[in-house]
């Protein structure tokens, strides 16, 4: 069923923007989505993804921007079955069909043939329930049917909405390798996603919005770069320390569950030098890999803009921390 000319195209959206009344559920959006790898689109709940894809897709018109793929508006393909395959709202099912009864109307539909059917319901793993009413399909069965009906007519760009949602691990697994192997064949995906763990093992690229407006777009590897790991400091007294490096306009320094000091943005001699002009003893110092879940948030619940504001005066620890008579550091 692949033709000699699959391949992916760019999805590109310029300006994109949706007002709901007084919501602005999309400000301003520009990102692009390359063929050849799997694209994240992430954001907490209700920054704005679904909206966003709907526009992409030409179910709703924005108030402003444009979206594209291959430089052309989704509402302008010709064939946008064979061309965008996309999972948005859960399926609606007829309860009493079969899923492959399901599949052949969508293939009818489409004008592919009826063998096409089958052959998608082997690519999602459903094969062995083709006869079952799909009335009684589990939500991931559901999540699994509705991505078969996505990729009928072969298409080479496909976008997903939470395509994660009520999958088990097995699943989430499964539909990593599907995705990927999807990309390496050339095609185009963009899946969104409330939670960066659920894609980091799936995306190449992620684009994170926040409150409708783009906070980052870039290579997975290139934020896990750009947010250096942090330094974990055992120190004489942590909560001086921090305040000498809040002193300093460092903000990304908090305390750990262990009573140890979280640095990010410095080296291990700077940390030392503040300490020492501080008259603080540092016991010793450890990398801690970067936890992209960390990034995510900081990235998306507005600590990053405040990361550029002036520093505050001085360290409050986090509510019920301990802070006995050795600041809880182990010595
Ligand atoms: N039809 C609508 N009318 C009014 N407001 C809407 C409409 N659709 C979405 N919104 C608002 O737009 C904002 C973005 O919603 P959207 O569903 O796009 O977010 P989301 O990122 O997909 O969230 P989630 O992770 O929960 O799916 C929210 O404030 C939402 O309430
Ligand atoms: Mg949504």
């Amino acid at each position: 069923m692949t033709s000699g000319l699959w391949q992916g195209a760019y999805l590109e959206v310029h300006g994109l923007t949706k007002q709901f009344r007084s919501t602005i559920a999309v400000n301003n959006l520009s990102f692009a989505a390359p063929p050849g790898s799997v694209t994240g689109f992430l954001g907490p709940n209700g920054a704005g993804k679904t909206t966003t894809l709907r526009m992409m897709l030409g179910l709703i018109r924005p108030t402003a921007g444009t979206a594209t793929v291959g430089s052309v508006p989704f509402t302008n393909i010709a064939d946008p079955a064979r061309a965008v395959g996309a999972v948005l709202d859960s399926l609606s099912l007829h309860p009493k069909r079969t899923a492959l009864g399901h599949l052949k109307v969508y293939a009818a539909a489409i004008g592919v043939p009826d063998t096409r059917a089958r052959e998608v319901l082997g690519l999602v793993g459903l094969a062995e329930v083709a006869n079952r009413r799909a009335g009684t399909f589990s939500l991931g069965m559901r999540q699994r049917l509705a991505l078969a009906t996505a990729v009928l007519g072969d298409p080479p760009v496909l976008i997903l909405d939470e395509p994660a949602n009520g999958l088990d691990p097995e699943g989430i697994a499964w539909l990593r390798d599907f995705l990927r192997s999807y990309a390496k064949r050339g095609g185009t995906v963009l899946i969104s996603s409330h939670i960066l763990r659920e894609v980091e093992q799936t995306v190449d690229n992620v684009v994170i919005i926040s409150r409708g407006s783009l906070v980052y777009q870039g290579a997975l590897d290139a934020l896990r770069g750009a947010n250096r790991s942090r330094i974990l400091v055992a120190a004489s007294s942590p909560f001086g320390l921090a305040n000498a490096l809040v002193a300093k306009g460092i903000t990304d320094a908090h305390m750990v569950p262990d009573g140890r000091l979280a640095v990010a943005g410095l080296t291990k001699e700077q940390i030392d030098s503040v300490a020492r002009s501080a008259g603080i003893e540092v016991f010793g110092t450890a990398l801690d890999s970067v936890d992209l879940e960390h990034v995510f948030l900081q990235l998306t619940s507005g600590q990053f803009a405040a990361q550029h504001a002036p520093p505050p005066q001085t360290y409050s620890p986090p509510p019920g921390y301990y802070h006995g008579p050795t600041d809880g550091v182990p010595r």
